[in-house]
C-alpha cells in the first residue's frame, strides 16, 4: 500500500482543502471483528471490569481503524456487539452501558471528556476518530434514566438500548441510532418508541444508519433509502449465515443493488455461530467482501465508493419486477411440481431434469420462470426451481415472495432447500424473473464456497436477473428475494 506515514502533514493539509469540496468518490473501510467475549458469569460485573473488557476489543479495533486511516479511508464501521459480545440479561449488560447524548449537544469527548462523564468508551472511540481524522462506526450500549410516572419504565429505573454511534474525523459525535427491531434473543436491550430516522451529511455523501434485523423491515431501513435519499448506509451487524437465501455477504449485496445505495456491512466474526461475512456493496455490485469459516480471525476491507451513487454513470436503471414475468405465458405446465422447506418456509419446486430449458413454478399469485443452459450438467448436482409467496413466521415475521433455483444439498429431492455449500455445476447463461406483487426485490447469485459474483450478472430494467457469459465458479443459488412490506402485521 501507499506509504503515508512520511508525507502525514502533506496529506493532512491536502484533506483540509478537500473538506472543503464534495467529493465524487470516498474510500470506505469496513473491519469485521472476532469479538473477545466477557465470561459468562450471570452476575453483572465492575463497571471496571467490563471497561477492561471493552478496552481490549477497542485495542483491536484501533489497529484496523490506523490500518484503514493509512490506507486513505474516510470512514470505517465495526460490528455490532463488537466492543462487549453477547449472551447477556437486562441487569449483566447494565455495567457496559453508557448514556449517550443526543448529537445536538455538539460534543467532542475526546477534547472535553468530563462534560457528559462516566463516558470512557465515547472518549476513546472519538479520539481514534480524531487521533487518525477518519469517521468511526461503532456499536455500544445507551443507558437513559426513566420516571416511575412512565408505567413502562423498566425495574431498574433505566431503557436500555443497541446504540451505532459515529464520531466525525475531529472526533464530534454526529449520530446516534437506538436498533428498533431487536433480534428475539436480545432481551437485555429495549426498542425506542418509534423507529428512528438519523442521517448526516458529510463532503462524501449523504448518510444513513440502522443495524444487522433492521435490514429485513420498511423502518427505518427504507424510508433512509426512499424518502431521505441517503447515499450510503452505515450497517454494524452480528449476522448469522443461513443458507441458501440470508447469508450475510448475499443479502447485504442484494439489499444494496435492489435499492440502490451504497452499504457498509461489518459482521462480527465468530465460525461457531456462523458469524461472518462482512463487505463494501454498490448498487452495480460489490466492491469488497469478505466470508472466512476457517479461522478466527478479524479482516479489514478498504475499497472506493462514488459519494453520489445515484449521479455515477454505472447507476442502474429503474426496475419494473413485473414487467417481463407478466408478459410471457408460461414455459410448462407444473405437473411435475412438489414442495419442500426452505428456513421453515414451504415452497413449490420443480426439479431441472435437462441441461437446458424453460421451466415455470407458481405458488399463489408468484409465477417464477426460469431459462438456462447449464455448461455440463453434474450426476450428482440437483438443481430445482422454486417459488414462495407468504408469511414468513420464525424469528420474525415478514412476508415474502421468492423464485429461486437452487442447488439441492443431495440427490434425494427431499433434501432440497437444506443448507449446501459447494456445488459442480456451471451455469452458462440464465435468465429468472418472476410476477412480483412487490417493488422491494433483492436479486441474489451465490457461487460454490459461499462467493459472490461481482459483474457476472445483472438486472434488466423488465426484472429479469440474467447472466450472459457464465458464471465462474459452479451455482449455489440464483434469487429474486422480493419483501412485501405491506402485508407484515402490524
Ligand atoms: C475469564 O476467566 C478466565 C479464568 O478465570 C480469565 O483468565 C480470563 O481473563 C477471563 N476473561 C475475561 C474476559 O474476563
Ligand atoms: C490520541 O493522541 C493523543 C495525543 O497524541 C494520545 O495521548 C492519545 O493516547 C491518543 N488516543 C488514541 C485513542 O489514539
Ligand atoms: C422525573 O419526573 C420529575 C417530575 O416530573 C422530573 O423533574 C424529572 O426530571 C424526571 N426524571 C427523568 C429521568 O425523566
Ligand atoms: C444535509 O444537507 C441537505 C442539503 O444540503 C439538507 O437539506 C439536510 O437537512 C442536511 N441533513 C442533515 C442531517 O444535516
Ligand atoms: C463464539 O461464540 C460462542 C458462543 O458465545 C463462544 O462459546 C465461543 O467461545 C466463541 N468463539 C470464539 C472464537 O470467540
Ligand atoms: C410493470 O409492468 C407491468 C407489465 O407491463 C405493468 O402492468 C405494471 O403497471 C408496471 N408497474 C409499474 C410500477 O410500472
Ligand atoms: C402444483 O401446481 C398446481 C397447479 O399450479 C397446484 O394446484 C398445486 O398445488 C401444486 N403442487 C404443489 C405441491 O405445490
Ligand atoms: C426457451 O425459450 C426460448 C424463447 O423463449 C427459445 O428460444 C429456446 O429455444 C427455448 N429453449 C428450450 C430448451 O426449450
Amino acid at each position: 500500500m501507499i506509504m503515508f506515514q512520511p508525507h502525514v502533514y502533506a496529506t493532512v493539509f491536502i484533506l483540509s482543502i478537500l473538506q472543503a469540496f464534495a467529493l465524487d468518490s470516498y474510500i470506505a473501510a469496513v473491519y469485521e471483528h472476532s469479538v473477545i467475549l466477557p465470561n459468562v458469569t450471570g452476575r453483572p460485573v465492575s463497571s471496571e471490569e467490563a471497561l477492561t473488557l471493552m478496552n481490549k476489543n477497542m485495542g483491536v479495533l484501533e489497529g484496523a481503524i490506523k490500518a484503514a486511516a493509512q490506507q486513505g479511508a474516510h470512514i470505517i464501521v465495526t460490528p455490532e456487539d463488537g466492543i462487549y459480545g453477547w449472551v447477556f440479561k437486562r441487569d449483566t449488560i447494565f455495567p457496559y452501558l453508557e448514556d449517550i447524548p443526543d448529537p445536538q449537544v455538539n460534543w467532542i469527548p475526546c477534547t472535553d471528556p468530563e462534560r457528559f462523564a462516566p463516558a470512557a468508551v465515547q472518549e476513546r472511540l472519538s479520539c481514534m476518530a480524531r487521533n487518525n481524522s477518519i469517521y468511526v462506526v461503532a456499536n455500544i450500549g445507551d443507558k437513559k434514566p426513566c420516571n416511575s410516572s412512565d408505567p413502562k419504565c423498566p425495574s431498574n429505573g433505566h431503557y436500555q438500548y443497541n446504540t451505532n454511534v459515529v464520531f466525525d474525523s475531529k472526533g464530534k459525535l454526529v449520530a446516534r441510532y437506538h436498533k428498533y427491531n431487536l433480534f428475539m434473543s436480545e432481551t437485555q436491550f429495549d426498542s425506542p418508541k418509534e423507529p428512528e430516522i438519523v442521517t448526516f451529511n458529510t463532503s462524501f455523501g449523504k448518510f444513513g444508519i440502522f443495524t444487522c434485523f433492521d435490514i429485513l423491515f420498511h423502518d427505518p431501513a427504507v424510508t433512509l433509502v426512499s424518502k431521505l435519499h441517503v447515499d450510503t448506509v452505515l450497517f454494524p451487524t452480528a449476522w448469522m449465515n443461513v443458507l441458501p437465501h440470508l447469508t450475510a455477504i448475499e443479502f447485504h449485496s442484494a439489499w444494496a443493488m435492489g435499492m440502490g445505495v451504497n452499504l457498509l456491512a461489518a459482521d462480527t466474526h465468530n465460525t461457531s455461530l456462523a458469524m461472518t461475512g462482512s463487505g463494501i456493496y454498490a448498487p452495480d455490485g460489490p466492491r469488497a467482501f469478505h466470508y472466512n469459516m476457517e479461522t478466527e480471525d478479524g479482516h479489514l476491507l478498504v475499497a472506493e465508493l462514488s459519494s453520489l451513487p445515484r449521479l455515477s454513470p454505472t447507476y442502474p436503471s429503474a426496475v419494473n419486477w413485473s414487467a417481463y414475468a407478466t408478459s410471457v405465458k408460461q414455459f410448462s405446465p407444473d405437473d411435475h411440481n412438489f414442495s419442500g422447506v426452505i428456513f421453515f418456509d414451504k415452497f413449490t419446486f420443480t426439479e431441472l431434469t435437462k441441461p437446458e430449458g424453460n421451466r415455470t413454478v407458481c405458488q399463489k399469485d408468484l409465477c417464477c420462470h426460469f431459462s438456462y443452459r447449464m455448461t455440463e450438467k453434474q450426476e450428482d448436482d440437483v438443481y430445482v426451481l422454486g417459488a414462495f409467496d407468504g408469511l414468513h413466521v420464525v424469528e420474525g415475521e415478514y412476508y415474502l415472495q421468492i423464485c429461486t433455483l437452487l442447488k439441492c444439498k443431495s440427490t434425494d429431492l427431499k433434501t432440497c432447500g437444506e443448507p449446501v455449500a459447494t456445488a459442480h455445476t456451471r451455469f452458462e447463461e440464465f435468465s429468472l424473473s418472476g410476477t412480483f406483487g412487490t417493488s422491494y426485490v433483492f436479486p441474489e447469485v451465490l457461487l460454490s464456497g459461499v462467493q459472490l459474483a461481482p459483474g457476472e450478472f445483472q438486472v434488466l430494467s423488465d426484472g429479469r436477473l440474467i447472466s450472459q457469459s457464465g458464471t465462474s465458479k459452479p451455482v449455489l443459488t440464483v434469487t429474486l428475494f422480493g419483501r412485501w412490506y405491506e402485508k407484515d402485521p402490524p
